[in-house]
């Protein structure tokens, strides 16, 4: 088996290893380094219980190859030393009685503290959706949320030290695709592609519905949580912030538009690279418009993808399929509203659709059938 020599930084302190190439970031840590703060649990990406920092970034550490990890900063349950955000959430959760067992905690902690620390002011609602992806069988999260209130109230009233931004860095990281050349997009055609068709109908002749649609980043701005950082022509690049309960991806995209006037038929392309998880994505996009009569027009939209890395695995259970479904239908909604002209706003939810919904819809399919 092939090993790979990796050098990264764990709680501060430089370590120099040798990985088998399918160890994930939670054995390495545990095993290899004796942090057993970290906890295993479903080891599918799902309870929540081992995540942890990658570049400041929470992190489900049991789908995070450690080999991937090569170069990051890597912050566990043991090595937040004198954060203050940190310290006031293990103080809450102490005096809110946000623990029994303790199993989900150092995941719940790491999740906690990136709450307080990306949002403004959430209400309790939005803490619990925040939650979604950190499992407690325990606490029915009362204790929890009402922990993460308190540090968030004490944040408000600026007794907080708080640190800088990790986030937002790794982000901005993730915005820069390229070094400023554009290189042609090669996306082969065989293998397992997902499909997702979607059609709509726009209150515009079918002329005045496809001029709209020849524009590139009112194209892609329509994709919920799409963000354009540089256009020429018909080539664009971007971010596409994806967020799976706490699970947050951001994929520095590239794309390339090819155009069909006179069949009124558009073809996008794209690809893209989310670094912290690995995870990359191929989609291609088809859209035609045809007349329905002299003042409606209607689009079909077929979107096919392609996941390869540790976030695929969601496709399996049909979570990713449900989620880009929901998505497509968000980027009719979006285009409709964009290619009419409507002044009301372009859903740009960050991070696409609700999962915690997507669930739901799941679960309830499955005891009606
Ligand atoms: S162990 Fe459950 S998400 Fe990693
Ligand atoms: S305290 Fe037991 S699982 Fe959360």
């Amino acid at each position: 088996m092939k090993i790979h020599p990796i050098e990264l930084v764990v709680n501060g302190e430089v370590i120099k290893a040798n990985v088998e190439p399918r160890m994930h970031l939670g054995d390495f840590v545990r095993r290899e380094l004796g942090l057993t703060g970290t906890h295993l649990s479903c080891e599918h990406g799902v309870c929540g219980a081992c995540t942890l920092l990658v570049d400041g970034v929470p992190q489900r550490s049991c789908i995070t190859f450690a080999a991937s990890c090569s170069g990051a900063r890597i912050t566990t349950v043991e090595g937040y030393g004198d954060d203050a955000v940190m310290a006031a959430l293990r103080k809450a959760f102490h005096e809110h009685h946000a623990l029994q067992c303790g199993y989900c905690t150092p995941g719940m902690l790491c999740t906690a503290r990136d709450i307080v620390l990306r949002l403004p002011g959430p209400d309790a609602k939005r803490v619990r959706f925040e939650l979604a992806g950190n499992l407690c069988r325990c606490t029915g999260y009362v204790g929890i949320v009402e922990a993460i209130e308190d540090v968030l109230g004490q944040k408000a009233g600026g007794a907080l030290a708080m640190p800088v931004a990790q986030a937002a860095a790794a982000v901005a990281a993730a915005a820069s695709v390229t070094d400023g050349t554009w290189t042609p997009i090669e996306i082969p055609a065989d293998g397992d592609w997902i499909e997702v068709k979607q059609s709509l109908t726009l209150p515009l002749d079918a002329g005045a519905a496809w001029k709209r649609l020849e524009d590139l980043p009112l194209v892609a701005n329509c994709l919920p949580g799409a963000q354009i950082t540089r256009h020429e022509g018909a080539r664009a690049e971007g971010v596409m912030h994806i967020k799976f309960g706490p699970i947050t991806a951001a994929f520095a995209m590239r794309a390339e538009l090819a155009l069909d006037g006179a069949a009124r038929q558009g073809h996008m392309q794209a690809e893209g690279v989310d670094k912290r998880s690995a995870t990359r994505v191929k989609t291609l996009l088809d859209y035609t418009v045809t007349a329905l009569d002299a003042r409606q027009s209607k689009v079909d939209l077929t979107l096919r993808f392609r996941l390869a890395g540790p976030l695929a695995q969601f496709s399996r259970a049909g979570l990713v399929n449900d989620y880009v479904a929901e998505l497509t239908r968000l980027f009719g909604v979006n285009l409709a509203k964009a290619a009419t002209g409507s002044s009301a706003a372009v859903t740009q939810a960050a991070g696409g659709p609700s999962i915690f919904r997507l669930l739901m819809a799941r679960l309830r399919k499955k005891f009606r059938g």
